[in-house]
Parts: structure tokens; C-alpha cells; sequence
């Protein structure tokens, strides 16, 4: 798992010698990562990003089920600040590389959050469908949207957290470790569009 993260085609090669001097994904094969160590580490995050890695919070990412090289690679990005956030930066400099390798495991173990309350737009939901089938958003983040290795998952997610997400990548905010996988993506989104889109998957 370690080394096919390396060669994943949605990393950009700068950051293959970046991960690698960071090393905290290049030693992943040495030792196998401890939920229970994840766990207990995860209690610095509770208080954001919710029990049981469920937000409660506006603007705050639900991490639970996502991709363990998911969390890996955007805690890795954090703390080289080619990610930026206020509120994650304190964060990612009281955690090592061990931390990082045992909270992807525990965090991705996490059942995901369901859908929020009943869909109250079907419409918006449709044509959020109907936008995502047009941009081939499932040929990377699969086909039930649940993401995998260095791809998110989106289904479940907060609505006001896509919407933050793919609006950051459209301005450039966020570069993204997939090359400039979702900034080439989000780029030509209509802000009709992001808004529908974050509608539908949200409510999956
Ligand atoms: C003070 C609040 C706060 C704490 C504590 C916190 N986070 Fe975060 N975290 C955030 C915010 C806000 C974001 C979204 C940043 C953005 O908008 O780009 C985030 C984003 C993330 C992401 C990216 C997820 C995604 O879907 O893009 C990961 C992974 C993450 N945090 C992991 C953690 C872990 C692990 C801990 C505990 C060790 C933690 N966070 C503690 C506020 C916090
Ligand atoms: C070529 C592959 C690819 C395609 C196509 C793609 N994505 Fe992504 N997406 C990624 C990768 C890789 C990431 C993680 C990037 C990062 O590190 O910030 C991501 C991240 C995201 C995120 C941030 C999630 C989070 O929790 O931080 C959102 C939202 C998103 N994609 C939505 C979409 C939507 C909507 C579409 C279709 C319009 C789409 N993506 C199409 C590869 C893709």
C-alpha cells in the first residue's frame, strides 16, 4: 500500500519527493498502522469534526470513511502548507508521522454519515446527477462516490463543505494533491452547477 500511493496517478510527481522526505507514507509498509493509537489521537480532532468523525459543524469536513490515503495525504499537505487552513495548522504540527499513518486507519474505519435528512430538492438532486454524469465526477471518485486511495469520498458529506471545497478549487485556494486533477475539474463548474452538485451529493 505504501509504495502504490507513490506511483498513484493522482499525485503529482513534486509531491512524490515531498511525501518521500516527509516520509510519513513512504514508511507505511514498516509497520502496520494501530487503530486503537488512531483512535485515541482522534480525540484532539472530536471537538471539529464530531463523534465519531461526523460534523456537526458548518464549513467542517466529515471524516468519517473516507479513504485511509485520503486522510494521509491531506494531513501530509497541511503540514507541508501546500493545504491551507487556520484551524488545521495547529493541528497537523502536534502529530507525527505515526499519528498521521494510525488516524487514516482509524478514521477510514469510521462508518460513514448517511444522507441528512430526506432529500427536500429532488430536482436540484436530479440535475446534480445529471452534472456529474457530464463531468465524469464518478470515473475518479467511483461510482458510489466513496472515494478511494487519494480520492474523497463525497457521498454523505456536509452540503456547505462540497460546496466550500469545489468553490475553493475553482478560485485556486486549493490546489489539490491530484495534480490539478479537481482545480481542472471545478474550473469551468457554474456556480448552478456546484450548487446542484453538492445538493445530490450530499444527499447520497
Ligand atoms: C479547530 C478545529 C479543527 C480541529 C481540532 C481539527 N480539524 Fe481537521 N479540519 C478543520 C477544518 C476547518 C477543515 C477544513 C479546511 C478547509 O476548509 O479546507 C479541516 C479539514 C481536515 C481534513 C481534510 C478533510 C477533507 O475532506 O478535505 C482532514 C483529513 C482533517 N481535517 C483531519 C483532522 C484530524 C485527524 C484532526 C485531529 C488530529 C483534526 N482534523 C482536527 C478543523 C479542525
Ligand atoms: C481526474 C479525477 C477526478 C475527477 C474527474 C473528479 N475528481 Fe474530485 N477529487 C479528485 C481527487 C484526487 C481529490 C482529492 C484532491 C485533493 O487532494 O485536494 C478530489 C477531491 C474532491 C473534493 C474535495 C473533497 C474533500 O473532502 O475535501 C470534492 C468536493 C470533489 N473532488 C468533487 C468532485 C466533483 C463534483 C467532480 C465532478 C464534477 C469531481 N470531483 C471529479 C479527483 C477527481
Amino acid at each position: 500500500m505504501g509504495m502504490s500511493i507513490m506511483r498513484c496517478r493522482f499525485v503529482p510527481r513534486t509531491l512524490y519527493g515531498l511525501a518521500l522526505g516527509l516520509s510519513a507514507l513512504a514508511s507505511i509498509p514498516a509497520h502496520a498502522a494501530d487503530i486503537a493509537a488512531g483512535k485515541e489521537k482522534a480525540e484532539l480532532c472530536v471537538g471539529c469534526h464530531g463523534e465519531g468523525g461526523i460534523s456537526q459543524i458548518e464549513n467542517i469536513p466529515s471524516l468519517a470513511g473516507q479513504p485511509d490515503q485520503f486522510i494521509q495525504w491531506q494531513l501530509v499537505f497541511f503540514r507541508s502548507g501546500t493545504r491551507k487552513s487556520d484551524e488545521m495548522q495547529p493541528v497537523v504540527e502536534q502529530i507525527s508521522n505515526e499519528d498521521i499513518r494510525n488516524l487514516g486507519a482509524y478514521l477510514a474505519s469510521l462508518t460513514p454519515p448517511g444522507p441528512p435528512a430526506p432529500d427536500d430538492n429532488p430536482g436540484l438532486s436530479r440535475k446534480g446527477a445529471e452534472a456529474a454524469a457530464g463531468r465524469r465526477c464518478a470515473s475518479c471518485h467511483t461510482d458510489t462516490y466513496a472515494g478511494t486511495k487519494a480520492v474523497a469520498r463525497l457521498a454523505g458529506q456536509r452540503k456547505d463543505y462540497l460546496l466550500k471545497a469545489l468553490r475553493d478549487y475553482k478560485s485556486g485556494l486549493r490546489s489539490g494533491g491530484g495534480g490539478a486533477a479537481m482545480a481542472e475539474v471545478a474550473y469551468p463548474l457554474s456556480e448552478e452547477e456546484i450548487t446542484a452538485l453538492a445538493h445530490y451529493l450530499a444527499h447520497l
